[in-house]
């Protein structure tokens, strides 16, 4: 039997629903019976939504029963490392045999993890799970294609993607990608003891993901190249968390010390996924893209 914590959140779910699509039974860890429900998971064929709490409890315990192999991610919140950490330990006790970590490329690509707190988090946590004794795994994605979604009221209001991104290269990944390696992972397993980067298959500047993202909707897009203050102040008056939005600030620093970005395919290529071009991507979120 498969779990997939997080399966709630922007990756668990699609990689869920991989599953689902793929006859591949799976238990889902989510953390309320309202939120299966909104996002229609326990109405997925083949895929038992459980309710707990990754941090412990007997709910937990019961949904690790029987699992053999499990995919873990939560959300990038302060308490990432402990949450992880504390379930690596559970399924050490109940006996899992492989636990595929979801983390972040920024540690293949010498992100200093004293620099951005969740290359830190996610190399303690990696290190944490290779001292444990399952056999692992680590999932190692580059930006999601989907985090540019979040940009689309500026886009639709005025044409404009207002990042803090200067003139530096990222090669976004779409997280469907991500998803049927998941998947393929979980189902027919291997792999343990390898880190799985991925990217997406082109490095793009800013303004190549506007130009890609005006081609999709038809509608022009420009990219605004604005001050890291800017940028903050949008996103605390947005409602994002301010250790988020501090974490954010680190890894630009990151990124803005390191602006060019590798193609990394090769993950895609063992698995058999044919890599998502942004293009793509942005021809099927046009409509979203739109607002
Ligand atoms: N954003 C990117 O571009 C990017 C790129 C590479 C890697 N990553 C990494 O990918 C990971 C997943 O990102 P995401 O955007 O898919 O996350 P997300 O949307 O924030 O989802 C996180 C999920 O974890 C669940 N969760 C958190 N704490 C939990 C707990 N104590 N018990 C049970 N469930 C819990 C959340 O449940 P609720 O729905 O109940 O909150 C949610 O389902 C993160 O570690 C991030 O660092 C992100």
């Amino acid at each position: 039997m498969i779990l997939v914590t997080g399966a709630t959140g922007l990756s668990g779910q699609m990689i869920v629903r991989e599953l689902a699509q793929n006859h591949v039974p799976a238990r889902a860890l989510i953390r309320s019976a309202r939120k299966a429900s909104a996002t229609g998971l326990d109405k997925l064929a083949g895929i038992d939504a459980i309710e707990g709490d990754m941090r412990g409890g007997d709910d937990v315990k019961a949904a690790l029963g029987g699992v053999t192999r499990v995919l873990l991610i939560s959300s990038g919140t302060p308490d990432m490392r402990e949450t992880q950490c504390g379930f690596i330990d559970l399924c050490r006790q109940v006996g899992v045999q492989h636990v595929v970590k979801f983390s972040g490329a920024e540690s293949g690509v010498g992100f200093d993890p004293a620099m951005f707190r969740f290359t830190r988090m996610h190399e303690e946590i990696e290190d944490h799970l290779e001292a444990a004794g399952p056999a692992w795994t680590h999932l190692r994605p580059s930006q999601f294609m989907q985090v540019y979604l979040r940009e689309t009221s500026t886009m639709s209001r005025d044409g404009e993607l207002r990042l803090p991104l200067a003139d530096i290269e990222l090669a976004p990944v779409a997280i469907e990608d991500i998803a049927k390696v998941a998947c393929r992972l979980l189902r027919d397993g291997g792999h343990q003891g390898e880190s799985l980067d991925m990217t997406g298959p082109e490095a793009l500047t800013m303004h190549e993901v506007a130009e890609r993202i005006s081609a999709a909707t038809g509608r022009p897009v420009r990219y605004v190249p604005i001050s890291w203050d800017e940028r903050r102040r949008a996103l605390l008056a947005s409602g994002a968390p301010a250790d988020f939005v501090d974490a954010l600030g680190e890894q630009l620093q990151e990124r803005l010390r390191r602006p060019k970005s590798r193609v990394h395919l090769a993950t895609h290529d063992a698995f058999g996924v044919r890599p998502t071009s942004f293009a793509e991507f942005a021809r099927t979120y046009a409509r979203a893209f739109s607002g």
